[in-house]
């Protein structure tokens, strides 16, 4: 059987990064794409209702924890590769119910390994020589960073400390037996924290913004003192596409921003550009509504990325700087008020209540 060039199989379409990515990659490639996603409370098909009268693009609703529709959906639309996004993503929800991530990151990704490999065994040589199973993964599963530690390379021995991050870790090794023991095509990113339009508000940069613009309190974890490595959400889909054209099969690549912030920098930031984009005097300085409260458990003290591979090997680096990415992404949501009233669901204000309500104070 014979590869449809060009068809893709995304997992996860409808989630923050997927999203972006699917907009992206149609408006740059012929073929046809189709997005397996569950819609979970972090799925939004509105996020893609520009490509409602796209033919190239079909959402099918589905779990990849579901084997039978996988195998179904990869049979019928016979991708030449699967972009693996589909996953629980939230640290301090995978610390509330960890059990979630342990299905949809380790089980999830196993059901779609061994689909992947059923199907790939059915394709003649050419096919599966060019066929490849892109594997998104995170910066986290390296653990966290003293302030005068070397940045994490694709070497530095896993040290996952969430149940995310251990779930994620999980997958990751997965992948990477499926291509060690059964030459599955396999290609694996690790990358620092996204951030840019279709971010659910329960990550750091959306909630800090629209509590900003709301006059709610800031809450800030621990002593705020916490570095993040922070990556505009098109220089990541640049990346997975290059690392899709030209990546070596079974490798890893490393992906980051260079662009280490503490929180409490970012948020400062956020309160800034806010207050200059919607000036309240009853408001400004937004600064003033950050409020330090109890620290996550276990939080990760410090990642950042060494993107050197990459950069070296297939020529990619990213392209926006910290400071006019944030910005772009404040204005985004000032301007898309519609769609964020349509995730703050009561499902969002649940969690909210959860998450916030026993952190009153450090
Ligand atoms: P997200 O939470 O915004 O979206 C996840 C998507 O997966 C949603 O559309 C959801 O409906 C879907 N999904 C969840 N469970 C599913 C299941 N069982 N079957 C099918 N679909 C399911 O996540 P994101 O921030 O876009 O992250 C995407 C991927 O990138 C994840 O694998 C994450 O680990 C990785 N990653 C994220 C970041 C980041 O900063 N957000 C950084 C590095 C890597
Ligand atoms: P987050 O966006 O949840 O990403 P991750 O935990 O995957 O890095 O959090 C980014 C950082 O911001 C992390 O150090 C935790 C911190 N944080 C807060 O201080 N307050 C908050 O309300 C949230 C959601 C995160």
């Amino acid at each position: 059987m014979t590869v449809s060039t060009n068809n893709i199989l995304v997992t996860g379409g409808a989630g923050f990064i997927g999203s972006n990515f699917v907009l992206h990659w149609l408006a740059q490639r012929g073929g046809q794409l189709i997005n397996l996603d569950v819609l979970s409370y972090a799925g939004n098909p509105e996020n893609l209702a520009s490509l409602r009268d796209d033919r190239r693009y079909k959402l099918v609703h589905g779990d990849i924890c579901d084997a039978s529709l996988v195998n179904t959906v990869l049979r019928e639309h016979r991708p030449s590769a699967i972009v693996h996004f589909a996953a629980e993503s939230h640290v301090d929800r995978s610390i509330a119910d960890p059990g979630a991530f342990i299905r949809t990151n380790v089980q999830g990704t196993f059901t779609l390994l061994e689909q992947a490999k059923q199907y790939w065994l059915t394709l003649d040589d050419a096919g599966r020589k060019s066929f490849r199973f892109l594997h998104v993964s995170t910066d986290e599963v390296y653990g966290s960073l003293g302030p005068q530690d070397a940045a994490f390379c694709e070497t530095t021995a896993y040290a996952p400390n969430s149940p995310y991050a251990a779930s994620k870790a999980a997958s990751d090794h997965l992948v990477r037996a499926y291509h060690h023991t059964f030459g599955l095509p396999v290609l694996t990113t690790n990358c620092s924290n996204n951030y840019g339009p279709f971010q659910f508000p329960e990550k750091l940069i959306p909630l800090m913004i629209l509590n900003a613009l709301e006059g709610k309190p800031l809450p800030v974890y621990g002593d705020g003192g916490n570095v993040r490595d922070w990556l505009f959400v098109e220089d990541h889909c640049s990346a997975i596409r290059t690392v899709l054209d030209r990546g070596r099969v079974g490798q890893t690549y490393n992906i980051g921003g260079n662009s280490e912030r503490k929180n409490l920098d970012v948020v400062t930031a956020i309160c800034d550009i806010v207050d200059e984009l919607r000036p309240d005097a009853a408001l400004t300085p937004r600064r003033r509504l950050i409020q330090f409260v109890k620290d996550r458990p276990g939080h990760d003290r410090r990642y950042a990325i060494d993107a050197s591979k990459i950069e070296h090997e297939l020529g990619w680096k990213p392209t926006e700087q910290f400071e006019d990415g944030l910005r772009k992404t404040v204005a985004w949501y000032l301007e898309h008020a519609g769609w964020v009233e349509s995730v703050r669901t009561g499902a969002y204000l649940e969690w909210i209540r959860q998450n916030y309500e026993q952190r009153t104070s450090r």
